[in-house]
C-alpha cells in the first residue's frame, strides 16, 4: 500500500515536470553604455591601452549616431567589466574598441562582446567587418581569429606613442 502511493507520487511528478527546459538565463547583459557606465569604462580604458581615451572621448562616441559604444555588465554588479565600441559606415562595421577590465580577463567576456557584434551585424546585412591591432598585441589578434578574421594587410608605424604597425584584420560576412 505504502509503496503505491509512493509510486503514484513519484509518477505523478514525473508527469508534472516541464517537458521544454527553461530558456537560457544569462548572468550578464549587453547594452548601450549609459553615463552611469562611463567611469567603470574609462577606468577599463586606463587601464588597458598606452594612450587612453578621456571621458569626454567617449561622450562622443555616444552622441555619434554612426556609433555604437556597449558594455557588459555581469547581473551580479551591475559594473561593467567590458566595453567594446563600433562603427557602422556604409555596409561595413568598423571595431574601433573591445576591451576588459584586467580582473576580469580570461572569463569570456570580450568573446561574448565580438560575438554579439557580429550577430548584430549579420542581423543588419552588413558585407564586412573590420579592425586594426597592434602588431604586439597577440591576445586580441587570437580573439579576432577565434571568430574567424583573417589579416589582410599592415599600417606601417600606425601608432604614433611608438610607431607600431597595425595589423589590419576582416571577417567577410555571408562566405
Ligand atoms: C584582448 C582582450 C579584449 C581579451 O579579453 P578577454 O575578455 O580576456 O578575452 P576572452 O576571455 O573572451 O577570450 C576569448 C579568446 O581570446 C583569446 N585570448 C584572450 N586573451 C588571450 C591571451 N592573454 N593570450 C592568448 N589568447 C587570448 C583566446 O583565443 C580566447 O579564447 P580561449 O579562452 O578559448 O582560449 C583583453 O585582453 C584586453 O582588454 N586587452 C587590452 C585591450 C585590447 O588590447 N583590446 C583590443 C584592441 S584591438
Amino acid at each position: 500500500m505504502e509503496e503505491d502511493r509512493l509510486r503514484f507520487t513519484r509518477d505523478s511528478l514525473i508527469d508534472c515536470a516541464p517537458k521544454v527546459a527553461p530558456p537560457f538565463q544569462p548572468d550578464f547583459v549587453i547594452a548601450p553604455c549609459l553615463s552611469a557606465d562611463l567611469p567603470a569604462v574609462v577606468e577599463i580604458e586606463r587601464l588597458s591601452f598606452p594612450t587612453p581615451w578621456d571621458r569626454l572621448a567617449f561622450e562622443e562616441e555616444m552622441r555619434r549616431p554612426f556609433a555604437r559604444l556597449e558594455v557588459l555588465r555581469p547581473k551580479a554588479t551591475g559594473i561593467a567589466v567590458a566595453f567594446c565600441d563600433y562603427w557602422l559606415v556604409a555596409d561595413e562595421v568598423q571595431i574601433l574598441n573591445i576591451a576588459a577590465h584586467p580582473e576580469a580577463r580570461r572569463k569570456g567576456f570580450a568573446a561574448r562582446l565580438l560575438a554579439h557584434i557580429v550577430e548584430q551585424a549579420r542581423l543588419a546585412s552588413f558585407r564586412l567587418l573590420s579592425l586594426e591591432v597592434r602588431l604586439s598585441n597577440t591576445p586580441a589578434q587570437a580573439l579576432y581569429r577565434k571568430f574567424g578574421f583573417r589579416d589582410v594587410g599592415l599600417r606601417p608605424r600606425y601608432y604614433a606613442d611608438n610607431q607600431e604597425d597595425a595589423v589590419l584584420m576582416d571577417l567577410v560576412l555571408g562566405e
